[in-house]
């Protein structure tokens, strides 16, 4: 295994005993139906696409984006059994079409130029910059010529309060796999693996700090 990369994760809220929490954590604190229908609506999904949602956790987002164009192909990704789980039963009662993978977001087992759009919320803060880097460059490698990346996760802190407030996030989540979201590296990073005309599109204030939604383009 490479130097600070890591073949465990982090669960989806930093521990596994708190996991059957996370739909309700979210839904109390974070707005979450209102920024994942923004990222939904910012990917722009159209029929015959193929998408996939990269660590899509309870399958709240995988949902919506299926029931936002059902003619699509939507795929989730995640690497925990548990929150895999979750997600068929919230996708069976939901009457949705989704296929569902365990993997983990840096090998994720599918072909090259198989994706119009991948989408994915809050699963690149539990990566270590080297995980961010790999997932980003196979995230190129899964991407059609012209397919686009759709990201919501913590962002730059935008003032002194953003920033004490992500302390509860780093707390649960650790230090090293968060810094880089918010002192402001993941568009950096993103450029780095050649990913173009990347954007911080949104943000917003929250109870555990800024949150951001950002779009980048894979180059034809
Ligand atoms: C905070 S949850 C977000 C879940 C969902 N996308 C959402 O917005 O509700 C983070 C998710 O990332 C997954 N995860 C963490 N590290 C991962 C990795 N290396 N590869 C794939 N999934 C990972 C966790 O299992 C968890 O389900």
């Amino acid at each position: 295994m490479r130097e600070g990369s890591s073949s465990d994760f982090t669960p989806a809220l930093g521990f596994r005993w708190l996991t059957r929490l996370y739909d309700p954590v979210l839904r109390a604190t974070l707005k979450e139906k209102k920024f994942k229908g923004l990222l939904v609506q910012q990917a722009g999904i159209e029929p015959d696409q193929r998408v996939l949602d990269l660590g899509c956790g309870t399958g709240t987002l995988t949902v919506m984006l299926a029931r936002a164009c059902p003619q699509a192909e939507v795929v989730g990704l995640d690497a925990d059994p548990e929150v895999i789980e979750i997600a068929r039963r919230k996708i069976a009662s939901a009457g949705v079409r989704v296929e569902l993978f365990q993997g983990m977001a840096f090998a994720p087992p599918f072909d090259a130029n198989s994706f119009d759009r991948v989408v994915s919320s809050l699963v690149l803060h539990h990566l270590s910059r080297v995980d961010k880097r790999r997932t980003f460059s196979k995230l190129r490698e899964l991407l059609k010529p012209d397919g686009e990346l759709h990201i919501a996760d913590w962002g730059q802190a935008q003032n002194t309060l953003m920033r004490l407030a992500f302390l509860s996030v780093q707390l649960l989540d650790g230090f090293e796999s968060t810094s880089d979201n918010v002192e402001g590296r993941l568009i950096p990073l993103l450029e780095e693996a050649g990913f173009e005309s990347v954007e911080e599109t949104q943000r917003e204030m929250t109870l555990f700090g800024t949150l951001s939604l950002y779009r980048a383009l894979n180059p034809r």
